[in-house]
């Protein structure tokens, strides 16, 4: 037997079930490097697929990215044009690599807002990875947290349920992955200390961890330091 403590406790047990990143610091990177913001993106997004494949190997159970916030429709066009293009083809690209290992993608947001060519690739992505039952990503993309809320109201006046029938549980169900059980750890990038509107209903007890690095040098060893972090950390959920 080896004395040696482990770096890093990678048994399946110990690891957080779903992990929620919000991917921050691509123009700032950018900007560091005397580029357009949109080389910060595209560098962005070589991370997401390295970290997508980490925690797929690591064998979490759900990845939630925050890809695009609601909020985010109000920067300058030519970002926002240039976004969802990328999203385009990133998805177009990267759904076999997905497949080949075993993952799901999902998208989660108001993504009634998002142009229809860029919603026939994410239909498509989740049509074709449907069945891969390693990691489930969750791609948040047109996403607020007040506005998933919202929309859950919306609907649960919709179907009439009296508000005696509605508890935290019920309420659940109308968010927008109610099957998907709520982040352990949320990891933000390029040292905000916010939360900036990502899962505001889900992150209520979430363990937070944030790196000064910018998300485009975000390495797998960063994810796996965030993690051995979280194992250290004891969760209470108000209890003593
Ligand atoms: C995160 O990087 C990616 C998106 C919000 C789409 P930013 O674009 O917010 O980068 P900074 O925060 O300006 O550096
Ligand atoms: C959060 O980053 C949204 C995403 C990472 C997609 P922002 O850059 O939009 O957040 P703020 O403006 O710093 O709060
Ligand atoms: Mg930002």
């Amino acid at each position: 037997m080896s004395l040696k403590p482990k770096k890093y406790d990678t048994t399946k047990e110990r690891l957080p079930q779903h992990i929620a990143i919000i991917m921050d610091g691509n123009g700032r990177w950018a900007k560091g490097r005397n580029l357009p913001r949109i080389e910060g993106h595209r560098q962005g997004v070589k991370r997401t697929r390295q970290i997508v494949e980490t925690c797929g190997k690591l064998g979490v159970n759900y990845l939630t990215i925050f890809a695009f916030s609601i909020e985010n429709w109000r920067r300058p066009t030519k970002e926002v044009d240039f976004l969802m293009h990328l999203f385009k083809e990133v998805i177009r690209d990267q759904v076999p690599d997905l497949v080949k290992n075993n993952v799901r993608m999902r998208f989660v947001g108001r993504l009634g807002k998002i142009p229809e060519d860029v919603m026939e690739v994410m239909r498509w992505g989740e049509e074709t990875t449907k069945d891969c039952s390693g990691l489930t990503l969750l791609v948040a993309i047109s996403y607020g947290g007040r506005s998933e809320i919202v929309d859950a109201v919306k609907k649960i006046i919709n179907k009439d349920i009296p508000s005696d029938k509605i508890d935290e549980k019920t309420f659940c169900k109308f968010l927008y992955a109610p099957d998907v059980p709520f982040p352990d750890l949320l990891i933000r990038t390029s040292g905000e200390y916010r939360v900036s509107n990502f899962l505001t209903y889900q992150t209520a007890y979430t363990e937070l961890w944030v790196t000064k690095t910018l998300w485009p040098d975000f390495t797998p060893s960063l994810l796996l330091k965030a993690i051995s972090d979280y194992q250290k950390r004891e969760r209470r959920f108000g209890e003593v």
